[in-house]
């Protein structure tokens, strides 16, 4: 198994095909901790796009994320038209080719659809779409007194998207994303992350202890990344653990968080020991209404961003 540098992990890059049902024991565990052929990580902005487009097909130079997914789908015999470009080289991406959040829904459902899923191709479309207020602010319920995650789409079971809104100074707690992958983009402002090793358990004698026996350490910070308006963050289970600030004191933020699968609870660990408390999720709205009061006091809090 190939480690992630702390360098990777800080730049929210894992490169990997996993299926759709995510597993996480057995072989299937190693084969999702294999690193994808995939080139170097490329910010997606309009520029390096029309040099995309302008580069030869099929080239030993894999300058396109989309044709890297396309080679690295032909060379396993999978369905290399399953994925596509969001930009069509002759169209003008501010124009009328924009990939709006409705089209970014509607190829997530196309794309998760299928048994097998690229989580690489699943990056591109989420930093393919460009933060346009005027297509989320309709989930963006805020709550003064802590963060809160509005349900925008349940891709049929296969996936999760909500809007997360951060007030100021808002933060999670340091959490895992069970058997599940989690990409985050900024939608507005900055959120800053910081991820975790897993807490390692020692035990006095070097046997085998109950869990509640262990003695637990303060966990270690592997990383720590600012994340600006439009970037996205990629993290499972065997990335680390993570959590979540706006540090600003005087603006708020808003992100975009696709879970696939999704989950209904997690675990949220105190930094200081370590120790692991299951936390169940819950939504502030739902498809742009709110949740009714009664239904929200019945699951607070959560911690799963
Ligand atoms: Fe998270």
């Amino acid at each position: 198994m190939e480690r992630v540098s702390q360098q990777q992990q800080q730049q929210c890059v894992k490169r990997r095909e996993v299926p759709t049902t995510m597993m996480v024991d057995g072989d299937d565990c190693n084969e999702r901790q294999q690193p994808m052929p995939w080139p170097t990580k490329r910010p997606c902005t309009r520029a390096t796009l029309q040099e995309q487009v302008q580069r030869d097909d099929d080239g030993e130079d894999c300058g396109s994320t989309v044709r890297a997914i396309r080679g690295y789908c032909r060379k396993r015999n999978m369905p290399s038209d399953v994925y596509r470009p969001v930009v069509q080289p002759d169209v003008d991406r501010c124009g009328g080719g924009k990939f709006r959040l409705t089209d970014l829904i509607d190829e997530l459902h196309r794309v998760f659809a299928e048994d097998r899923v690229n989580v690489e191709y699943v990056q591109y479309l989420m930093e393919s779409y460009r933060s346009d207020p005027a297509e989320w602010l309709k989930y963006a319920k805020f709550n003064k007194f802590r963060y809160t995650r509005n349900l925008v789409d349940a891709g049929n079971g296969k996936f999760n998207l909500m809007v997360l809104c951060w007030g100021e100074g808002d933060g999670s707690s340091i959490h895992n994303h069970p058997q599940s992958d989690c990409m985050m983009k900024i939608l507005a402002g900055q959120l800053t992350e910081v991820r975790f090793a897993w807490p390692e358990r020692s035990d006095v004698d070097g046997g085998d202890v109950d869990e509640d026996d262990q003695r637990l350490q303060p966990m270690c910070e592997i990383g720590r990344t600012l994340l600006e308006t439009e970037s996205v963050c990629h993290i499972n289970d065997s990335m680390g653990l993570h959590r979540v600030e706006n540090t600003s004191h005087t603006d708020k933020a808003v992100s975009l968080h696709l879970y696939c699968p999704p989950f209904e609870e997690c675990s949220t660990f105190n930094q200081q020991t370590g120790h692991k408390t299951v936390a169940k999720s819950a939504f502030w709205s739902i498809y742009g209404e709110k949740v009714s009061k009664k239904r929200a006091e019945e699951h607070v809090p959560t911690d799963d961003n």
